[in-house]
């Protein structure tokens, strides 16, 4: 275990009183990535209290191990709702940054407002982009992590802590 259940709950409220104190009462708009992103943005948004939008897109980076440079793939509707919106993006780790720097990049040419970005994690000595990210819950060694809405080939993301996965834990996740 790397972070407790009461470490990620002080971790996550600390991150929203500081979205809180940067937006105070503007209405905010988030776009969270999905899959990694939906526990931290189920207890997030529960401790935001300005008005908020919540849009969802898809992110496929990440196949086994490797991470590999992002796929993104981004809901139409969102695209036209974005315009002139105090946007935030939200995902659970900022590892290379290649996921986060491609989406932003894709949102800045939509005329938003302003836009930031939120992660729950960022990973040590491993940023490949100019960007990092606004708001972090935890810096965190350089290993590989499952829980809290991360996974390994789709598995441990109902883990209400976060792990760091070892050998033994990947032979038990059986076939990809
Ligand atoms: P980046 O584009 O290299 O920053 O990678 C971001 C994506 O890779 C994240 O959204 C995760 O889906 C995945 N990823 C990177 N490191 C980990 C990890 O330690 N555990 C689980 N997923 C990870
Ligand atoms: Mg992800």
């Amino acid at each position: 275990m790397l972070l407790s259940e009461d470490e990620l709950r002080a971790g996550v409220a600390r991150m929203a009183d500081e979205i809180t104190a940067h937006y105070r009462d503007r209405s905010l708009t988030i776009v969270g990535v999905l899959t990694g992103s939906i526990v931290l943005l189920a207890d997030l948004i529960r401790r935001l209290d300005m008005p908020l939008r919540l849009a969802l897109v898809q992110a496929r980076s990440y196949r086994g191990r490797a991470t590999t440079p992002s796929n993104l793939s981004l809901n139409a509707d969102m695209l036209l709702d974005v315009r002139d919106r105090d946007v935030l993006v939200v995902d659970d780790i900022f590892d290379t940054g290649r996921t986060l720097f491609e989406l932003v990049a894709r949102l800045d040419e939509l005329q938003v407002a302003s836009l930031r970005s939120a992660v729950l994690l960022r990973k040590q000595g491993r940023q490949q982009v100019a960007r990092g990210p606004d708001f972090v819950g935890f810096d965190i060694p350089d290993e590989f992590v499952v829980g809290y809405g991360l996974d390994y080939d789709d598995m441990y993301r109902n883990l209400p802590y976060l792990a760091v996965l070892e050998a033994a834990d990947i032979e038990q996740a059986g076939p990809a």
